[in-house]
């Protein structure tokens, strides 16, 4: 088995005095076997307690199903067919469109900015190896973003014309309801421009990703695409990663899934089988309850460290807020990137309310350590006295630093270690999360599948807009 995430308590347990800190095992085991008999009734389809409706508990073992799945199944494996449409698309067009909001786009843009070049989009065809331009579009409402989006894509047929894959644009369209309104409305729009540009072959260039049933499972039955992949019954969205809502537009990127994949069914068998001391995902989960039920502390910020893990954040923040946030409990998230917010947030969170617990997202050894700070003769900025570190010490130092200085005002911290930024950790990652926050859920009573709040906004949006719409119109202009 390969290096896994580790889940450090010592910081925040030393802010504790030592009866605090006894409770922190309290009530996991019987959480952990809850979970796992969660696991094991969503995947043989059992109806769950009126309490545990929905039960979207089937992501706790579709890695390991998946990658079973290839072993017995070979070329027909779905990971094989996903595999097959990603070197299709990435073979005739040079731009991806994934379409989605929520849970639909939140992983794979996680994956995206965690994995791919940074300026991965503004590079030639040749200096990406080939593979596509990846655009997100649906996941808000934005004429103008929108309009934008529609006039690259115009100009690059303009340009590059619409027979060979330079000019050539795919959408891979992903929602599991099939009837949510923004993405529905960008699709529309994107679909049109397909079907203009490129009439021959719409049916080989969109790609819709949907549950079994639904409005754009229809849509796409009608218009016949040539791929069309399923969400599994029992896996929502924002548990939705790694089914094809994140393997298909994940591979067209060139990302190895099978090593997302691996590293998902390791956490999950990590989650089963170690015990607490080292079990990284109920240790996580423990300690966030703990400080929240002593200490009071709901605001949870997930403190990325590099550029890299922002939008991981982000896709934690809508898991935890959206799992968590109902009947008047769970905890708040808020997604730090350091060093960029200790100039924004540190502040606060060195003398603000006590009332957060900070967790280090740690990213381990960056891609390129041989970056170092050059040395000049002039020296008028006076760095020459930090010439023999490299920005990634700097980084080091700043970690190092930070958590000093939290410490010495007992500002409990937690470091999530990752052993490197790669697929396989990013799987671990993904599951950690998922698992800690199910277990969570069982510890404060909560159902974490489900978002009935959201109903509300959805609801009024269309009876406003069926009314003839709150429209701020063009009489103003
Ligand atoms: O976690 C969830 O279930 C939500 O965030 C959904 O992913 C989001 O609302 C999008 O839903 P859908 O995929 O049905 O369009």
């Amino acid at each position: 088995m390969s290096e896994l995430i580790t889940c450090d308590l010592h910081a925040a347990l030393k802010t504790l005095p030592e009866p605090d800190r006894a409770a922190l095992e309290a009530g996991l085991p019987e959480a952990r076997e809850a979970v796992l008999q969660d696991a094991r009734r969503a995947a043989e389809g059992c109806t769950a307690s009126p309490q545990k409706q929905p039960l979207d508990a089937a992501f706790i073992d579709w890695p390991d199903r998946l990658l079973q799945d290839m072993k017995e199944n070979g070329a027909d494996s779905l990971i094989a067919q996903i595999e097959r449409c990603a070197t299709r698309l990435q073979q005739t067009v040079d731009t991806v469109v994934v379409i989605g909001i929520g849970g639909s786009y939140m992983g794979m843009r996680a994956l995206f900015e965690a994995l791919a070049d940074p300026f991965h989009n503004e590079r030639t065809r040749e200096e990406r190896g080939g593979i596509p331009r990846l655009y997100f579009a649906g996941w808000n409402v934005d004429s103008d973003r929108q309009q934008a989006l529609l006039d690259l894509l115009e100009n690059r047929v303009r340009r590059c014309g619409s027979d060979g894959p330079a000019g050539r644009t795919a959408l891979i369209v992903i929602s599991k309801s099939g009837g949510t309104l923004e993405p529905a409305i960008a699709f529309r729009n994107l679909r049109a421009f397909v079907e203009r540009h490129f009439s021959s072959d719409v049916q080989d260039l969109i790609v819709p990703v949907t549950g079994t049933t639904g409005r754009l499972r229809t849509l796409a039955e009608q218009a016949g695409f040539r791929d069309v992949f399923s969400i599994p019954e029992g896996i929502g969205g924002r548990f939705s990663v790694l089914t094809a809502v994140g393997l298909l537009p994940a591979a067209v990127s060139g990302i190895n899934i099978r090593r997302l994949l691996q590293g998902a069914a390791e956490m999950t068998e990590h989650f089963r089988s170690a015990p607490f001391e080292h079990n990284a995902v109920l240790r996580h989960a423990a300690i966030g309850h703990l400080l929240e039920r002593q200490r009071g502390l709901t605001i949870r910020v997930l403190s990325t460290w590099g550029s890299h893990l922002e939008a991981v954040g982000l896709w934690y923040d809508q898991l935890l807020a959206e799992s968590l946030g109902k009947q008047e409990r769970g905890a708040t998230p808020i997604t730090g990137v350091n060093t960029r917010d200790l100039h924004s947030r540190g502040q606060q969170h060195q003398e603000g309310r006590r009332d957060k617990l900070i967790v280090n997202l740690l990213p381990g050894p960056p891609r390129h350590p041989t970056q170092k700070i050059p040395l000049r003769e002039d020296d008028a900025d006076d760095l020459n006295r930090f010439a023999r570190h490299s920005p990634a010490s700097v980084l080091e130092a700043a970690i190092a630093g930070t958590s000093q200085a939290y410490a010495a005002d007992a500002r409990p911290t937690v470091d999530l270690k990752l052993p490197g930024i790669t697929p396989h950790s990013l799987g671990q990652l993904f599951q950690l999360l998922m698992l800690s926050t199910v277990v969570e859920g069982e510890l404060i009573g909560i159902n974490p599948y489900g978002q009935p709040g959201v109903e509300a906004y959805k609801k009024n949006m269309i009876d406003i807009l069926l009314r003839g719409g709150a429209d701020t119109g063009d009489s103003e202009t």
